[in-house]
């Protein structure tokens, strides 16, 4: 079965829904495979394949010849396509033309844009134009300059209404989901309780309708330190390493190819 937008969000209320970051066709169809709903070619693959510092530099570019790749790896999950920094916030025009080439380049089902209210009248057009569209509040780090860092949002009651004002903004808009981005767990909640649309948690608690994480983090891929929020469910970097240095071992001690190996 082929997930769509409208199948995901009738899942809210009946079963919490996973969804994991994939950036091409090998780790889209070990997502597909495990049978997660949801995969999110997030801008994310900035830092995490392409050596970016943020996902600022990130690309139209990059983000369809990822998200294209990802597609041919996937069977039945919905594939959310990352809008870029300044793809979408200099005009509506912009955000349908390039939600459009995801669409139509790239065979994204979906697109995730980043902000509260300020994105309502764009996730109008997209809705009404045919395109589903996942909200992305909270720790918004195509913001990272403006919010002078990676913190947890929406810690004082006036900026936790704020954040519950633009959930709301963003669900009467007529996104199909939202994704809340690092914030106290009663707040992730609270804004759960409060929407018709599944909330899509990162460092928002368990009280969301799921949970997102990034590829590369949850299994101890990158060997780098990874935020409170993450549980690595594996660690690949080791053994990854291990493997790496093994090979390079045998080829100099001339042990591989042994006799299994050669024709
Ligand atoms: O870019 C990304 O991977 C994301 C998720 C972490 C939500 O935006």
């Amino acid at each position: 079965m082929k997930w769509t937008a409208a199948k995901l969000k009738a899942l809210k209320g009946k079963q919490k829904i996973a969804m994991l970051t994939a950036y091409d066709a090998l780790t889209a169809s070990l997502v597909d495979g495990a049978g997660i709903p949801a995969v999110l070619v997030g801008d994310s693959l900035g830092m995490t394949v392409l050596g970016y510092e943020t996902t600022l530099p990130v690309t139209m570019a990059e983000m369809l010849h990822h998200t294209a790749a990802v597609s041919r790896g996937v069977d039945q999950a919905l594939i959310i396509a990352d809008m870029p920094f300044m793809s979408y916030q200099p005009s509506i025009a912009m955000g349908l033309e390039n939600a459009g080439r995801f669409m139509k380049e790239a065979h994204a089902d979906a697109v995730k844009i980043e902000g509260g209210a300020v994105r309502s009248e764009l996730i109008e057009a997209l809705v009404s134009n045919g395109v589903p569209v996942l909200g992305h509040i909270g720790l918004t780090p195509q913001s990272i300059k403006e919010m002078g860092g990676y913190k947890v949002q929406g810690k004082t009651s006036e900026q936790a209404r704020k954040l519950m004002d633009d959930a709301m903004a963003v669900e009467q808009a007529g996104a199909f989901a939202i994704v809340l981005e690092c914030m106290p767990a009663e707040l992730g909640e609270s804004i759960s309780n409060a929407l018709t649309i599944p909330t899509i948690g990162i460092g928002a608690g368990a009280g969301c309708d799921g949970q997102v994480l990034v590829f590369t983090d949850l299994l101890g891929m990158s060997g780098k330190p990874v935020p409170k929020f993450v549980k690595k469910f594996a660690d690949l970097n080791g053994q990854m390493k291990t493997a790496l240095r093994e090979y390079k071992s045998e080829v100099e001690s001339g042990s591989f190819p042994s006799a299994e190996q050669t024709y």
